[in-house]
């Protein structure tokens, strides 16, 4: 093994034992189980994209899957109430906002041109530099005021009671009954059935939780049976035949080795 791919090992290794004694499982959406990996008949058919027949399950084309469960595939679309295949913002004729809006894949309206397109990264600037003079929000996610100054919104708390930041915080934070309350960890989570929890504010990773004898705790992958691994990890699980298991590490291997491709400056 040359050496800098034992330095790399060594990185994945330790990230790996780290994630593992905090406990924490965390999931980005794009990780859920496809249909073609999951081997159980029940957990597929409880999927509203999947069809189960001849002992195998595989993802419902687009053109047949009924109108209520077409955003449930991110790769189709409802066009003029039909579901297709989603092809681009700009490709399916989307000539009204709300047309544009029902194709369900953050397209972006211009009311000028009257045309559907793809959102644009957009160079916001940071908190700290406040371009629009309403610390709101910047590249960072949402922002917020402490002590006069525009800084990374971080905690819910800091956000003030029915603030716009504390509504588009949702679900990271919720409308207490006085301030904005946080609910950064399983503990917290107890409002939203215990299911997930969001890691941070700005970001697009999540916490698994399970309901465990002391309130809502991490996700325990081992305590899981047949019929509850599936359902109760949000469809980030699927039973294997012995055991409940992740479907996908994918993007969370890519983040570690780009971090540890960084420092490594390879
Ligand atoms: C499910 O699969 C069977 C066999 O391949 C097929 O005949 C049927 O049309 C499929 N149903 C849906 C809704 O995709
Ligand atoms: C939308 O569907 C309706 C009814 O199926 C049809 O009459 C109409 O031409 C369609 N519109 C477009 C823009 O495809
Ligand atoms: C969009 O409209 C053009 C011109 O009316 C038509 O030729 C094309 O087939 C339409 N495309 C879709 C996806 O409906
Ligand atoms: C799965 O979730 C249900 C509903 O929240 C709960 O009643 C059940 O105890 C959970 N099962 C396990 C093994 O965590």
């Amino acid at each position: 093994m040359g050496k800098s791919h034992l330095k790399i090992y060594t990185i994945l290794l330790i990230s790996n034992l780290c994630s593992i004694a905090i406990g924490q499982i965390f999931v980005k959406f794009q990780d859920q189980c496809a249909c073609e990996q999951l081997l159980y008949e029940n957990e597929c058919k409880a999927n509203p994209i999947c069809n189960y027949s001849n002992d195998r399950c595989q993802t419902i084309e687009c053109s047949l899957l009924p109108v209520k469960n077409c955003g449930y595939n991110k790769n189709c679309a409802l066009v003029n109430n039909t579901c297709v295949d989603f092809k681009s913002c700009g490709s399916h004729n989307a000539t009204t906002e709300e047309a544009c809006d029902k194709l369900n894949h953050n397209c972006y309206f211009d009311d000028d041109d009257r045309i559907c397109g793809n959102p644009q990264p957009f160079d916001l600037g940071t908190c700290s530099q406040d371009l629009f003079s309403i610390c709101l929000i910047a590249n960072e996610g949402l922002c917020v005021r402490k002590n006069g100054v525009c800084k990374e919104m971080t905690v819910c708390e800091e956000a003030a009671y029915n603030s716009l930041q504390c509504l588009a915080a949702f679900p990271a934070c919720e409308m207490g009954d006085e301030i904005c309350v946080s609910h950064l960890k399983c503990s917290q989570s107890e409002w939203l059935g215990c299911a997930i929890a969001k890691e941070k504010i700005n970001g697009d990773r999540y916490q698994l939780c399970m309901r465990g004898i002391s309130g809502c705790v991490n996700f325990d992958p081992s305590q899981q049976t047949k019929e509850s691994c599936w359902k109760n990890s949000s469809s980030f699980y699927h039973w294997d035949g012995q055991e409940c298991s992740r479907c996908n590490w994918a993007s969370i291997i890519k983040s570690v080795l780009f971090v540890a491709l960084l420092i490594l400056g390879i």
